[in-house]
């Protein structure tokens, strides 16, 4: 826990200790567990998405017992012709993830519009599987249907940085997570 209660302000806004980095250690180790038990003997591929997972990922593999390799991804967004407006395309991908087991690695659930749209674009490449490892998730704001199956910690509808998480591009750097002063 906390020793101290150090708020942090970024750009102006207020934070709070939210979640201390030796428990977010404790449950990224538990969550590698799991995926240790699923996937000995398998050779899958992680694709971390950047910016927000690097910190995540690096800690993730790091307990991870089988053979993997990781990619970093990225989401470029462009306003399309489509009636639906906003389309975002993955981008960065060096390697063939045909026929390839997929592990996503991500920061943070929140509508889960970001991971509904990508999925479709991983199987479109013809993968053998496709799992999510998420850090947080915060199941309160969840408006698809996602099937999640890794999450460390799920969390009320509040916004965070650190660990990764920025605010307006800033925070990723704090060993620990910090929620929004209200
Ligand atoms: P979604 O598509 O609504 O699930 O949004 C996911 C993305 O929003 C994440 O990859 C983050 O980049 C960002 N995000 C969502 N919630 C937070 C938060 O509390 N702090 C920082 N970034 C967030
Ligand atoms: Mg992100």
């Amino acid at each position: 826990m906390f020793t101290h209660t150090s708020m942090i302000t970024i750009k102006g806004k207020q934070f709070e200790p939210f979640i201390h980095h030796g428990q977010i250690a404790e449950k990224v180790a538990a969550l590698a567990e799991r995926i240790n038990a699923d996937y000995a003997g398998k050779n899958p591929i992680l694709i971390a998405i950047l910016n927000g997972a690097f910190i995540f990922a690096a800690d993730l593999v790091r307990h991870l017992t089988f053979d993997h390799e990781i990619q970093f991804a990225k989401f470029s967004s462009y306003q399309g012709m489509d009636t639906t407006g906003k389309l975002t395309e993955l981008i960065g991908l060096s390697s063939d993830i045909k026929d390839r087991d997929v592990i996503v690695v991500e920061d943070i659930i929140d509508t889960g519009t970001t991971m509904y749209n990508l999925l479709p674009q991983l199987k479109e490449k013809g993968v053998k599987s496709v799992e999510i490892a998420v850090l947080l998730m915060k199941p309160g704001k969840l408006k698809v249907p996602l099937d999640v199956k890794y999450c460390a910690m799920e969390i009320p509808n509040e916004f965070i940085v650190g660990y990764g998480l920025d605010y307006d591009g800033v925070g990723r750097n704090y060993k620990s997570i910090y929620v929004v002063k209200e």
